[in-house]
């Protein structure tokens, strides 16, 4: 659809730094990518385009969750312990089920569709070990219309004998999904490779995972260093090697195509080969402190040039929203400085959880010039938001600073203020036809 919106619009162009037009007018063709962002009327230049005014409120970029777990959706809230228990105790119970096809199917669906409605337009989601339950993820995710990184998970040690697998039978399940799935959609829906974390995953098939990432140039997730108990586990497990880090990085899954969850407890050395290799890290800090984990140290992983994305780790994290990863992540930022007396870290602003929550997100996934912000030649994956229903007191000045919006969509917002979700230009969600 040939189109022109015009609204206020808001979009990140670095860490520090945002595009704020009020108003302004959103181009985008009707092959779904956006032509111009304007600040002048340009509906004299591209006539028969339809014209929507919505008035002030706010278009921009879909939010992309770059870590999130879409077996885990009803255990959201329910943890009262750490996180190797909780794996044990819920999670993995919870997992077995994804054995039926049904309940597979209609989990996957309500996940994508819970993660539309709370703004996120791209996300990159653990299933279970499951090769069905994965290939009707997938399923799900393309009639969605969501931007979808997916991925069967691998475990084959330390986890109850239904949801262990064989080595090699995973191998082979993986590399069918990686044919079928990846690059589905021009480029839409990719594959992962899915190791569940170093403590379920024999170096064997770690390795092999390795082979097949390299053969196949996919992407990797897993999680790493999230809790002490997990580390002192690892030593146990592999005590011929360095560290965590060194586990992952001599079986070759260590990559700028691979996404790190959590990174808490790294020595510098363990950041140093993280840092070579071109490893992303996925933050989830709502996640970090629900499971009593700890703190992953932001601004320093940052300073040594990281690329970072936030993760909700659901349901490790409690909430699917990414107001509430942005809220968290900046919250918990300003804690490190009570712990880390010796040194002063920059608290994260309201700019930087937007970036990390968007731009930052699709650099992690390498996907930065399809989307993650407005910008002429990217898809048109946006949100309209009524950032006014925030404002209690009708008082307009609040909001002619962009920050000060920011500050309120991420402190006071939630999914009842996002009204419309478009991917590639196309209506996908409309909260008043629900
Ligand atoms: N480490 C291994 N598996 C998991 C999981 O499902 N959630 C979280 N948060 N950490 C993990
Ligand atoms: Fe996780």
């Amino acid at each position: 659809m040939n189109a022109i919106f015009k609204g206020t619009i808001l979009s990140p162009i670095s860490k520090n730094k945002l595009l704020f037009l009020k108003p302004g007018y959103l181009v985008i063709s009707n092959k779904g990518k956006i032509l111009e962002l304007t600040r002048s009327n340009p509906r004299n230049i591209y006539k028969n385009f339809q014209f929507y005014n919505l008035s002030e409120k706010l278009l921009c970029p879909g939010f992309i969750d770059i870590h999130n777990h879409l077996s885990q959706l009803p255990l959201i809230g329910l943890s009262d312990t750490n996180l190797l228990i909780w794996l044990n105790k819920l999670v993995f119970p919870h997992e077995e089920k994804f054995k039926s096809g049904e309940i597979a199917k209609q989990s996957a669906e309500m996940f994508f569709h819970h993660l539309l409605k709370n703004g996120t337009t791209t996300t990159s989601t653990f299933v279970t070990v499951h090769k069905q339950a994965t290939d009707l993820a997938f399923q799900s995710a393309k009639e969605s219309g969501i931007r979808a990184f997916i991925g069967k998970v691998m475990m084959d040690q330390q986890v109850p004998m239904n949801l262990c697998e064989d080595t090699q039978k995973q191998l082979l399940d993986s590399e069918g999904l990686i044919e079928k799935w990846d690059g589905y959609d021009e480029g839409r829906l990719r594959y992962v490779l899915t190791p569940r974390f170093a403590v379920s995953c024999s170096f064997s098939m770690l390795k092999g995972i390795g082979k097949l990432a390299r053969k196949y140039n996919v992407y990797v997730q897993s999680h790493l260093a999230e809790s002490r108990a997990e580390v002192k586990l690892i030593k146990e497990l592999y005590p011929d090697f360095g560290s965590y880090t060194d586990i992952y990085y001599k079986a070759g899954i260590l990559s700028q195509k691979t996404i790190m969850a959590h990174c808490i407890y790294l020595n510098e050395k363990e950041i140093e080969v993280l840092r070579k290799t071109g490893t992303k890290i996925s933050h989830c800090p709502t996640a970090n402190r629900f499971l009593a984990s700890g703190i992953m140290p932001y601004r320093k992983l940052e300073e040594k040039g990281f690329t970072i994305g936030l993760g909700t780790d659901v349901a490790g994290g409690y909430s699917l929203s990414m107001f509430n990863e942005m809220k968290e992540a900046i919250e918990t930022s300003k804690m490190i400085n009570f712990i880390n007396s010796k040194k002063h870290y920059k608290p994260m602003t309201v700019e930087e959880a937007f970036y990390l929550a968007t731009l930052g997100g699709a650099k992690a996934l390498s996907i930065e010039q399809e989307t993650g912000s407005l910008e002429k030649g990217k898809s048109a994956d946006f949100l309209i938001i009524n950032y006014k229903k925030l404002d209690d007191y009708k008082d307009n000045d609040i909001f002619s600073d962009p920050k000060n919006i920011l500050a309120k969509i991420i402190y006071c917002g939630n999914k009842n203020i996002v009204e419309k979700v478009y991917l590639r230009g196309k209506k996908i969600l409309d909260i008043n036809n629900l």
